[in-house]
């Protein structure tokens, strides 16, 4: 299969199978840090055929449910015939790829790696990232905002996966943008930050009056 088949075969298996997602890791996140990585390389170089498919890839086994450590991203580069070395990039990335907390080492060696991480990252800011928080905490019967529960900083993954939506902003949202690994998206999340901090200052308006 040429490489421009195995993107192909490889989006349309991906898509079908988060088509019932609800947890933020709809097609519509996947196909949104695929677009932000492919941008983000035209600048920054990398191989663009490791990097579409570790981006289509990145949440196949997060999602939250059956998928994880099923097996199913090997299953899927083994069906389109990926050799052995592109294989290993692809989960390398993948495995390093979340925000587990600011104590956790999530240093990607490569530039591919670097590019996809950010493009994930990306899509956690801003409007987008907003709608995504709250949709994981409605389907994951989190509180909103409790003003007694102070946000930890330096939370570990265990413990941001369960925080208010509101302290979720301070212990992974707005910790992301110095925290990019290339130029070209620190300049991307620039924007997507400042919303967040308008949005925020709105929330605490509006929740005093
Ligand atoms: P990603 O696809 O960026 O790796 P995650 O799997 O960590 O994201 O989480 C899915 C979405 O839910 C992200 O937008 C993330 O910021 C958000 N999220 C994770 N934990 C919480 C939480 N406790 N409250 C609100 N949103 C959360
Ligand atoms: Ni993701």
């Amino acid at each position: 299969m040429d490489k421009k088949q195995t993107l192909k075969e490889i989006r349309e298996r991906v898509k079908s199978n988060c088509a019932n997602d609800s947890t933020g890791h709809d097609w519509n996140h996947i196909n949104r840090v695929r677009q932000n990585a492919i941008k983000i390389a035209k600048t920054e170089g990398g191989d663009i055929f490791i990097i579409e498919l570790a981006a289509l890839l990145h949440d196949v086994e997060d999602w939250k449910s059956t998928n994880a450590g099923s097996g199913l991203v090997n299953k899927l580069l083994k069906d389109v015939n990926i050799d052995e070395e592109s294989s290993k990039k692809i989960n390398d990335i993948i495995s390093k790829i979340s925000f587990k907390g600011v104590n956790h080492d999530d240093k990607m060696d490569t530039v591919e790696g670097k590019i996809v991480q950010d493009a994930d990252r990306l899509d956690a800011l801003g409007a987008t990232g907003i709608i995504r928080s709250v949709l994981y905490g409605a389907s994951n019967g989190i509180p909103l905002y409790d003003p007694l529960i102070k946000p930890d900083p330096n939370a570990s993954a265990e413990k941001i996966k369960r925080s208010t939506t509101i302290n979720h902003f301070y212990e992974k949202l707005l910790l992301l943008k110095d925290r990019m690994n290339t130029a070209t998206a620190k300049r991307m999340a620039v924007e997507k930050h400042a919303f967040m901090e308008l949005f925020l200052k709105q929330f605490y308006r509006e929740w005093e009056t």
